[in-house]
């Protein structure tokens, strides 16, 4: 008989057996309209209960994986939200067009609480960042000789490009200010979470 057979077969069975609360006679119903299908495609039971037992490890192993993949993809994802990019109204940071090379500036951004420090490297980039250490929340500031941001409190260093830390206890980086150049004019157009580098 053929698969198509079969499958009518097993559709009437079906239509006869709705209803039925005896499970083993929908079983049998199941196999007796299967029975065909297992004539045309044979295969051992020793063998199906090889299979299955190998597919149940495979389904361990994928769920374990999958699992697995789940738990970095979330992992990952928290770490891309935390360095997700906020807009906030675009504000001209004053000053920062006769700022000298190797030089630095505060302002405010994005609100008048928020304290930034913009700094103008030795090749005349600038780059910007939330002032607040992210250890304990001290200001930092501009090392001119060293060419990076400290922190006073407990000797915190900060890379004056990335904002990564290079020393002491703040277990994340420092939140970049997002800069804009327009013409001369540079302008705060956002910012961008610390990234978590290590825990305290
Ligand atoms: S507050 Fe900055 S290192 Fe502790």
């Amino acid at each position: 008989m053929s698969s198509e057979n079969a499958s009518n077969e097993f559709t009437n069975l079906n239509g006869t057996g709705a209803g039925r609360s005896d499970a083993r006679s929908d079983e049998r119903d199941v196999r007796r309209a299967v029975a065909p299908h297992q004539r045309d495609f044979p295969y051992e039971r020793g063998e199906e209960a090889h299979v299955t037992r190998r597919e149940f490890c495979n389904f361990l192993a994928l769920t374990s994986t999958a699992l697995f993949a789940s738990a970095a993809g979330f992992a990952g994802k928290a770490a891309l939200d935390s360095r997700r990019t906020e807009t906030f109204a675009p504000a001209k940071v004053e000053g920062a067009e006769s700022l000298a090379p190797g030089a630095a500036l505060n302002f405010y951004y994005p609100s008048e609480d928020d304290t930034a420090i913009l700094v103008r490297t030795q090749e005349g980039e600038y780059y910007a960042f939330g002032q607040k250490c992210t250890h304990l929340a001290c200001p930092v500031y501009y090392e001119r000789q060293r060419q990076r941001l400290e922190c006073p409190c407990h000797e915190g260093g900060f890379d004056v490009r990335t904002g990564q830390v290079l020393y002491g206890p703040p277990p994340c980086s420092l939140d970049e200010i997002v800069l804009e150049r327009r013409g001369a004019e540079v302008w705060a157009v956002g910012r961008k979470a610390g990234k978590h580098e290590r825990s305290v």
